[in-house]
């Protein structure tokens, strides 16, 4: 899928997919040895993205399988298109009176199968896809033992189809929030990912490659009261995309310094439960927060400066 390691940190480079270089090793690897990757770690920590970077970087596609609760197999495989089968008999008569084991067979092939996500996954001609199985937590144990047949041996068995073996092998990412403990057998099968809140540097690099022309010093604001919230012990801290939000929100309204008479104005970007509205409602947290905002700011500005200082 990539040439090499260099390529790939270029490719995903381009698609503004920040990622560290231990992660970039275990997406590599896992293209490399054709193994999953089992995405682990809070909302909106960059796991969906990471396979839609990965693809965009490989120039394909991303087959997307969204569970739920009470998925079945009719929506991730396909099924047989009943109207379909019906129109052909009607259309074709009687005139198959002696070959019905001929149209038979042919009603129950790919001809008149609606194709799921797993199954066009494999199917995909001359190239692999991405296949995206998101929040795969959300689904029961039966559902993730059918999906251990497709990722060991890379093929689908579907009563009165048959085994379908894949075209091309996909880069498999699975996503979790760990609503349900995943079963070891599919764990073994994957290279496991760990995903958490990002450093203020990453997270400063995603405001940047993300945002559009945002003065420096408000974007290492931004990732700095991130890091306040999130040591904050919230009910539901900012996530990278939220954070992102907010930073939109500032210089929509041309803020460049956030300032504790900001609050009322951020609160809806920032408390999404009524306990974390209440905390920050509170003007001394509020006002520690943006006390320790533009510590953090300042402290990674000093050692920005201190870097470029001694390179050159
Ligand atoms: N490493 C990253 N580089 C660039 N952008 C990122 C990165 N991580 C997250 N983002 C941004 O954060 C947004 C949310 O990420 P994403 O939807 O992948 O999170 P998630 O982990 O799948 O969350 P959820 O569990 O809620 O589905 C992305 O659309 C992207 O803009
Ligand atoms: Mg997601």
């Amino acid at each position: 899928m990539f040439a090499s390691l260099e390529d790939l940190r270029v490719r995903l480079r381009s698609t503004r997919y920040v990622i560290d270089p231990v992660t970039l090793k275990a997406v590599y690897l896992a293209a490399e040895m054709k193994k999953p990757l089992l995405v682990e770690g809070p909302p909106g920590s960059g796991k969906t993205e990471l396979a839609y970077a990965i693809a965009a970087a490989a120039e394909t596609v991303v087959e997307r399988l969204q569970c739920y609760e009470g998925i079945g197999e009719d929506k991730a495989i396909g099924k047989f298109d009943e109207a379909l089968q019906d129109l052909f008999l009607r259309l074709q008569g009687d005139q198959f009176d002696d070959e019905w084991g001929g149209v038979h067979g042919r009603l129950h092939s790919l001809e008149f199968f609606s194709q799921g996500p797993l199954l066009r996954a494999l199917l995909y001609p001359d190239k692999p896809c991405v296949l995206l199985v998101d929040e795969l937590d959300k689904v029961d144990q039966a559902f993730e033992a059918m999906l251990l047949e497709l990722l060991s041996a890379w093929q689908i068995t579907v009563p009165k189809l048959g085994t379908i073996k894949a075209e091309t092998v996909p880069f498999v990412v699975l996503s979790s929030n760990e609503e349900r403990r995943l079963g070891d057998p599919l764990r073994r099968r994957c290279f496991y990912l760990r995903f958490e809140y990002p450093a203020i540097e990453r997270e400063v690099e995603i405001l940047g490659l993300r945002g559009k022309g945002q003065d420096p010093r408000l974007r290492g604001q931004v990732a700095g009261l991130a890091c306040a919230l999130r040591a904050w012990n919230m009910e539901k801290p900012p996530s990278i995309a939220e954070m992102l939000d907010l930073a939109k929100a500032l210089e929509i309204l041309g803020v460049s310094e956030i300032n504790p008479e900001d609050r009322d104005l951020l609160l809806p970007l920032l408390a999404k439960t009524l306990a974390d509205r209440r905390r920050l409602s509170m003007n001394a947290g509020f006002e520690g927060l943006i006390f320790d905002s533009l510590r953090y700011r300042d402290q990674l500005a000093a050692a920005e400066s201190l870097i470029a200082e001694v390179q050159a």
